[in-house]
């Protein structure tokens, strides 16, 4: 959601900061400040909107230190502007704190700040940890005593970076819900929420753990519970690269994004599918295979494409590996008193693994006692780390906030985990190696859907300005229909709605007329003569039509106003390659009305609050 970056070393700090937050945009971008100190001078400069207006304020002061943290907000207490803008501040100015998450208990903390005479300029509920930290400093203790004892009495979430003049030679940083790491470097530390922000830097990494309060220096760390126990923490050494966070020259994220799914499900699938034994190995689920093997249900908890991705495993555990399965909103779960028995396993979906809602409702499971497996892309995340075992999805890093090749790797994964149980229940070497076979032959044909682009870039400008779509699908393609729902309105602010195709005359049939496209998802699979009389009944309402149908379907056409022909594969795995052309019609609408399709209004990439 918001971002956090800080440096300490012997350079200037602003340019790092301002680069580091324009890595960090993406996650929020309302507004953008950076707090530094030198020596005896310290400063806070903040900006609503884009870093690159804080970029071009700053540029005019010419600011030098070497000591500083950076924001970018994404506004969930105050409107976005510049007073609600990180970092917050103590009345003497001296005292920068910046903040991710949300602090439950603000309203009782600042009154009872207020009685000691601490005012309060903004709207946020951020702005108690400056006053907060400052309350106890003024009693005489240390910036990291301070910051021990405000957090005791903080509820909510927190990932927090704090600098203050009477201590220039430190950035004090905890964590509670909400990511943060430090950056190892050479005289020089770096923190941030997200180490995009730092990559450029530093690829030595320690992550933060919730209830730790880690003091950086330029030459050292020491990491303490908020209780003051002492903790080791490890250094890791991570792979990725700024190039794999960089455009490569498409013009936006979502477009690369969605190119390169090709690699990136092979990338899922590499080393892990075993073609001569039909299963696969998957390495994160050795220690619990037979416990997932024998459970008696599986309940699978995500939100909003990951949701999605669920929603396709639950009819892939079903068909092959027979075992009840349940798909649940995380943000239901979490709150409904759930019943999840030892002999459950529920898998936590998600892209980012920092998503607030999934990671609550697996500390919620997990205090229940089922098996609690992850299935994340982001390495290290704290879903990956808090679940008991699980499987990366190996998609690559996911800037555009439009979840596209996160979904078809979490596809992927959910495959190879029903061929791993099945083969281990009832499935012949036969049927699974058949699976594995067409599995090896999904990216050369994501390849050749990716050269339908053109085309169904001309769709798009045909239907760029209509206010409602309709997607519908059955089966394993029901949701996919849902993604292609949200993938169009999260980034093109058109209304769309997902359904089961049979479900249309139950009520959506009346909203059929000239004006009202619907997208079929058509493939010749069982349900295909079902999804034929639905597309007659719109037909006979003057719906448009556009289909995405086999390639070797010859007879639709004739149907339908567009058709976009894509390659068959088996039904387990079909969703992979429908869900493509939705992801590029979305796109291409989106980017003909002019809009900004790797940051859509109101939306972040990591949703780290509820
Ligand atoms: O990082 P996660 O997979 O947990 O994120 C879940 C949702 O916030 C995410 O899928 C969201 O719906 C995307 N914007 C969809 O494109």
């Amino acid at each position: 959601m918001c971002g956090i970056v800080g440096y300490i070393g012997n350079k200037n700090c602003v340019p790092i900061l301002i680069n580091g937050l324009k890595r960090l945009e993406y996650r929020g971008y309302d507004s953008a400040g950076i707090g530094i100190i030198l020596n005896n001078h310290s400063e806070v400069i903040k900006n609503k909107g884009k870093v690159s207006l804080l970029e071009e304020k700053i540029e005019k002061m010419n600011l030098q230190a070497a000591l500083g943290i950076g924001h970018t907000r994404w506004a969930t207490h105050g409107v976005p502007n510049e007073i609600n803008a990180h970092p917050h501040y103590n009345k003497s100015k001296n005292l920068f704190v910046i903040h991710n998450g949300i602090i439950e208990n603000y309203q009782i903390l600042k009154t009872g700040l207020e009685k000691f005479g601490y005012e309060f300029v903004s709207q946020t509920d951020s702005e108690v940890l400056p006053h907060l930290i400052d309350s106890f400093l003024v009693k005489g203790h240390s910036l990291f005593k301070s910051v021990q004892l405000a957090l005791a009495e903080v509820e909510g979430t927190y990932g927090i970076a704090v600098i203050y003049q009477g201590e220039p030679d430190k950035i004090v940083v905890a964590r509670k819900g909400s990511p943060l790491v430090v950056g190892i470097g050479e005289q020089e530390n770096f923190v941030a929420s997200d180490v995009s922000a730092i990559l450029a830097h530093t690829k030595q990494i320690v992550y933060l753990e919730d209830g730790e309060v880690v003091e950086v220096c330029k030459d050292r760390f020491t990491a303490k519970t908020i209780m003051d126990k002492e903790i080791e923490k490890e250094i890791h050494e991570i792979t990725m690269s700024l190039d794999e966070i960089n455009k490569g020259g498409y013009p936006h994220f979502m477009l690369k994004e969605i190119m390169e799914q090709s690699s990136s499900v092979c990338n899922s699938m590499r080393g892990r599918l075993l073609l001569n034994e039909g299963t696969s190995k998957l390495g994160g689920l050795e220690n619990v295979i037979d416990q997932l093997v024998n459970s008696k249900r599986i309940i699978i908890s995500a939100c909003g494409t990951s949701w999605h991705a669920g929603l396709v495993g639950e009819y892939m555990f079903e068909q092959f590996a027979r075992i009840p399965t349940e798909v649940e909103y995380a943000s239901e779960f979490r709150y409904r008193n759930p019943i999840v028995n030892k002999d459950d396993t529920i898998f936590f979906i998600s892209q980012s693994g920092e998503t607030a809602d999934t990671l609550a409702a697996l500390r919620e499971a997990k205090i229940r006692g089922a098996l609690v497996l992850g299935i994340c892309n982001v390495v290290g995340s704290s879903i990956a780390r808090e679940s008991l075992s699980g499987v990366y999805t190996h998609a690559g890093p996911e800037i555009g906030v439009a979840s596209t090749k996160a979904f078809t790797s979490q596809l992927v994964v959910l495959a190879l985990i029903t061929l791993l149980i099945a083969r281990k229940k009832d499935m012949s070497l036969v049927d699974g190696k058949s699976i594995a076979e067409e599995m090896q032959k999904i990216p050369d044909k994501i390849s050749a859907i990716l050269k339908l682009n053109d085309q169904i870039e001309k769709i798009a400008s045909e239907f760029k300005d209509v206010k409602n779509f309709l997607y519908l699908g059955r089966g394993y393609n029901f949701p996919v229909a849902l993604e292609g729902a949200l993938k169009l309105k999260e980034i093109s602010y058109i209304h769309a709605e997902g359904y089961p195709a049979a479900e249309m005359k139950h009520g959506p049939i009346a909203l059929i007329d000239e004006n009202m496209p619907v997208v079929f998802i058509a493939p010749k699979d069982s349900t295909y003569e079902k999804i034929i009389s639905n597309i007659q009944e719109i037909k006979a309402r003057k719906g448009r039509i556009i289909a995405i149908a086999s390639e070797s379907d010859d007879n639709i056409d004739k149907l339908v106003d567009y058709s976009i022909k894509i390659p068959d594969t088996i039904r387990m795995l079909m969703p992979i390659l429908t869900v493509i052309p939705l992801q590029l019609l979305a796109y291409h609408i989106a980017v003909k009305k002019g809009l900004n399709v790797d940051q859509p209004r109101n939306l972040a990439k990591s949703v780290t609050v509820e």
